[in-house]
């Protein structure tokens, strides 16, 4: 395997692979409760580890708990891999997500998350996403708390706009933002900007665009052809190509699609072919 400088970014002091892999999919249907087979699951995370992936995303959410408490027993606490994971929203019975960003709360949840995770220091800890009924600088401030405490070692940003990002970078050091992005929808495109110009870690959700891979059109699968690739791939390739500081973290629960999707960080597309995507989406 090839590598060069470009494949990996620094997210503190610590590189990972640009290419990465979400385990919300590691839940039960609707990302509610287990799934039907646990240790398929935890086998699932350790191959990606075995395969090189040293930058997994999660939340306290995700099950809520189960995603994290696999991760927790598939790996541990590993210093070679970066497990990223998110407070902030709520579930119900309803599969709601609801946005919970008080102080108190997110003290709570970082306790819970490091039990289940198995470590005493969070590596990269994200606020899921900005709360309307608490103010956005009060919850960023116990973000901030946190990692002076050391019970998380990065702050990281999900579900923000450039003014919000602004302006937690005036309580802590961000080190990440995740937002949803993919060649079909660049509507946070000014939130890459921004990372690119800050040199932040923009972590785009849902890179293959989960289950609607086909409202992309006839190009992707143009280029997949022209390279003897399926147009997941080439989705997460453009991603690659789309900025150094992008960071795909593309969920499965299957090991043949993570093989695919891993193999996408080999996948060289032309200049012609990342200007064409580009382009598309624009
Ligand atoms: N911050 C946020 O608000 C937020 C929101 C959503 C997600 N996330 C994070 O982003 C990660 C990725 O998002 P996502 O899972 O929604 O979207 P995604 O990675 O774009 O797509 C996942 C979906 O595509 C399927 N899939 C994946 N690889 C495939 C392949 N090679 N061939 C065929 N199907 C494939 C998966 O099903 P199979 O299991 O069958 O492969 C799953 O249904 C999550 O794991 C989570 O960590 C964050």
């Amino acid at each position: 395997m090839t590598e060069n400088e470009s494949d990996t970014f620094e997210i503190g002091s610590r590189t990972v692979h640009r290419l990465g892999f979400g385990a919300m999919r590691l839940c039960g249907a609707e990302i509610i409760g287990p799934p039907d087979d646990e240790e398929a699951a935890r086998e699932l995370v350790r191959t990606a580890v075995d395969r090189g992936v040293d930058f997994i995303d999660t939340a306290d959410s995700y099950g809520p708990g189960v995603s994290e408490r696999l991760l927790g027993e598939a790996i541990g606490d590993r210093d070679d891999v970066l497990v990223a994971t998110k407070a902030g929203l709520l579930r119900n019975r309803e599969g709601e997500w609801l946005a919970h960003g008080e102080p108190d709360y997110i003290r709570n949840q970082v306790l819970c998350s490091l039990d289940r995770l198995r470590t005493d220091s969070i590596d990269l800890y994200q606020f899921h996403r900005p709360d309307p009924d608490t103010p956005f600088e009060d919850s960023v401030q116990a973000f901030a708390e946190l990692k002076d405490e050391g019970l998380v070692e990065q702050v990281g940003l999900s579900n923000v706009s450039v003014d919000q990002l602004e302006t937690a970078r005036e309580y802590v050091d961000v080190a990440t933002v995740q937002n949803r992005y993919n060649v079909g929808d660049r509507e946070e495109a000014d939130v890459l900007e921004a990372c690119e110009e800050y040199g932040i870690g923009f972590i785009p959700w849902a890179p293959i665009n989960g289950d609607d891979i086909d409202s992309h059109g006839d190009l992707l699968d143009e280029i997949a052809d022209d390279h003897d690739a399926t147009k997941r791939q080439v989705a997460l390739a453009w991603l690659l190509e789309r900025s150094d500081v992008i960071l795909p973290i593309p969920g499965t629960s299957d090991p043949d699609h993570l093989e695919a999707n891993l193999a996408a960080s080999q996948l060289s597309l032309t200049d012609e072919e990342v200007r064409r995507l580009t382009e598309a989406g624009n």
